[in-house]
């Protein structure tokens, strides 16, 4: 069955990014000149999928908005004769078909992605997380797709991550059966380093079937109230086989300040327009 659904979402407090993040949102971050949002519905768009649903909440009006007419920006534009400016923001708002799930509380992504379940309906389905950005000719989600249309099943995406920081993220084991493709058979959650299955990282790309939404209905909530994604997948897999596939491609974690800093740097350094005058000027900085 095809995958023609992405879940987006977007409702966290961005609590790292204080008190930027405190009357916008975490999601609309810049990188060099486009929001970390505008990246993710890329990521999407890039693998064939066209209807974006965002799990949104209190204070995420921007998102709604850049995806939207801006009316009064085009006029303006329009006006000023930059033709190619405003075609540009038109494109945004009919780069797919966007839809908004609020998550009323931040319960956890879990109880976010478990909320699109109406949406969605009983066909597999992607879930994309903005925070991480991946550069890459061939998009994260589609890196997934591939596998999911060979074996047709669950795939989540996978990092080989550095021993010390296993702990910051929901880490699996399995059996490699392919080149980066893993059949999995253990999923825990921010383990510590010494009780760690392995270092393959769960990163933000993930295909479902849409049995994980019974999954998610029986999950509990975890000791901070949250509903974890990784408890629910951890169920699933003692019904249906997941796969793991190793994503090419350099990933940034753009949920924290360094990650973001990094992948800012980078992105403005393969900019055509800044490259050469931004090289210079860090040379010049790091020199001091
Ligand atoms: P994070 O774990 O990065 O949480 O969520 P956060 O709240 O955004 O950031 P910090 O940790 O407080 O700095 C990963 C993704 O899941 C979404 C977030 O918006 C982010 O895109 N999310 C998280 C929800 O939509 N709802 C939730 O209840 C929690």
């Amino acid at each position: 069955m095809e995958v023609r659904k992405a879940v987006l979402p977007v409702a966290g407090f961005g609590t790292r990014f204080l008190p930027a993040t405190k009357s916008s949102s975490k999601e609309m971050l810049p990188l060099v000149d486009k929001p970390l949002i505008h990246y993710a519905v890329e990521d999407a768009i890039n693998a064939g999928i066209n209807q974006i649903i965002f799990i949104t909440g209190r204070g995420k009006r921007a998102i709604e908005d850049y995806f939207d007419i801006s009316f009064e920006l085009e006029y303006h534009l329009k006006m000023q004769g930059k033709d190619e400016l405003l075609k540009q923001m038109r494109e945004i708002s009919e780069m797919a078909d966007f839809v908004y799930v609020r998550q009323k509380e931040p319960k956890g992504l879990g109880h976010a992605v478990l909320r699109a379940k109406d949406v969605v309906g009983d066909e597999p389905f992607a879930v994309i997380l903005a925070d991480d950005v991946i550069e890459n000719s061939k998009s994260g989600t589609k890196q997934l797709l591939d596998v999911f249309e060979r074996y047709h099943c669950s795939v989540i995406g996978l990092e080989q991550v550095n021993p010390d920081e296993v702990s910051s993220y929901g880490i699996v084991s399995g059996v490699e059966i392919e080149k980066g493709v893993y059949k999995l058979d253990n999923f825990v959650e921010k383990p510590k380093k010494e009780e760690a299955p392995s270092n393959l990282a769960i990163i933000g790309r993930y295909i479902f079937t849409p049995s994980i939404f019974r999954e998610l209905e029986k999950t509990q909530a975890g000791a901070k109230g949250e509903i974890q994604l990784t408890d629910a997948i951890a169920s699933l897999s003692k019904k249906e086989v997941i796969y793991g596939k190793l994503l090419d491609g350099k990933r940034f974690d753009c949920g924290n300040k360094l990650g973001f800093l990094k992948a800012t740097v980078e992105f403005a350094l393969h900019d055509k327009n800044l490259k050469s005058d931004f090289e210079k000027y860090l040379k010049e900085v790091v020199k001091c």
